[in-house]
Order: C-alpha cells, then sequence, then structure tokens
C-alpha cells in the first residue's frame, strides 16, 4: 500500500473488572441516587445546565475525595488510565498522574449532553454505572472536522475509522477513556428509564 494511516486518534474501551461489575454497580447506583437527593445545589444547578438530567458536575466534582466508594473506584480507574497513557506512548518517566475531578451524572427520559471538550486535563473518561437497553451511547467528533473545509462527504459505506462520527454505545461495567481535547456529546435519552454515568478527569504533574 502507497498510503499510511498518522496522526491515530485513540480511544480506550475495558471492562472496569473481570468479575463482581453487577455487584458493584447496585452499589455506586444507589450511592449516585443518594447524592442527587442530598445536592440541592447542584439539582438547582442542573436545571439550568443540564435540564432535565442531573450532574453534580459544578457541585460535587470530586467525589474520589469525599466517598469511600468512590475513592475505590479511583483507584481502579487510575489502572486503565496507565494502560492507556502507554498505548499513547507518553513519557510519563519521574511523573504522576491523578484523578483532579469526578462526578456523577443521571440522565431520565429527554436528557442529553451537547458537544463539549474537558479543558485542564490530558485523560477523560466515564465509567458506566446504569445503562438500560437503548439508552445513548457516547458520541465522538472527528478532531479534525473544523479543518475539512472543502473536502466532499465520506462514502456511504466508508469503513467507520474514515467517517466524521463514532458512537460508542453505553455499557454498564465498562470503562471508556479519551484524550480530553477529542469532543463528545451525548444524544439525547429517548427511553422511558434513568441512564448513570460517572465522569472523570486526570492530570499528570
Ligand atoms: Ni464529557
Amino acid at each position: 500500500m502507497p498510503t499510511r494511516a498518522w496522526f491515530p486518534t485513540l480511544i480506550y474501551c475495558e471492562p472496569l473488572q473481570k468479575t463482581g461489575l453487577s455487584r458493584l454497580n447496585e452499589g455506586l447506583a444507589a450511592e449516585c441516587r443518594q447524592l442527587r437527593d442530598f445536592d440541592t445545589a447542584g439539582r438547582k444547578w442542573s436545571e439550568k445546565n443540564y435540564p432535565g438530567g442531573y450532574t453534580s458536575y459544578a457541585s460535587l466534582n470530586t467525589l474520589h475525595r469525599f466517598s469511600s466508594t468512590f475513592t475505590a473506584l479511583e483507584k481502579k480507574l487510575t489502572a486503565h488510565v496507565r494502560a492507556y497513557a502507554r498505548t499513547l506512548e507518553l513519557d510519563l518517566r519521574g511523573r504522576t498522574i491523578a484523578m483532579t475531578d469526578c462526578w456523577v451524572n443521571i440522565m431520565p427520559p429527554t436528557a442529553a449532553h451537547s458537544l463539549h471538550l474537558h479543558p485542564l486535563a490530558f485523560i477523560s473518561g466515564t465509567y458506566y454505572v446504569v445503562t438500560p437497553a437503548g439508552c445513548p451511547g457516547l458520541k465522538f467528533e472527528d478532531p479534525r472536522l473544523s479543518k475539512f473545509m472543502a473536502a466532499p462527504p465520506k462514502l456511504p459505506t466508508a469503513r467507520p475509522e474514515h467517517r466524521t462520527h463514532i458512537t460508542y454505545p453505553a455499557e454498564a461495567g465498562n470503562v471508556l477513556l479519551f484524550e480530553s481535547w477529542l469532543r463528545h456529546e451525548v444524544p439525547a435519552n429517548r427511553i422511558d428509564a434513568e441512564r448513570i454515568s460517572i465522569s472523570f478527569n486526570f492530570n499528570w504533574s
């Protein structure tokens, strides 16, 4: 082949652990719902900024420092972030990585999360806690989209890696990691059931 691919965008998707996921997720779901009930400031913020849903993004966003359940999750997620960073071939010798933010997202029917990226971090991700059948996944956008200018559209039969968007289904127990500059969104929840996820940022020093 005279043509080779360069500058790949890598997305990581792996179960958090090999066994015990449903028990772990039951505990996490109960704690996420408790947080929503307790977090008056977060519910108020969500009313305006996360219509129809609840996120602790602006109120309780360092959950790994306050809850033993989330501290245990942080430890497991850190191992995945390290594996992902190795695949990215980042030079972390003599450096440390740490979770800087960790927050809960509860999306009832109609809730959506529009296109965004995660500033002040280098690796971000989501852990899926409750994902009823038919709930929305995570949709990523080709980071070069704004530079395509006059490019013609892709063939309908184009390989997934040649398309401008890719959607990862939300699956309870899975960890999804991406570089924080990669824009993504969660389309509206069109089913009559709540979807719960935990999002997080990592930084290095
Ligand atoms: Ni996000």
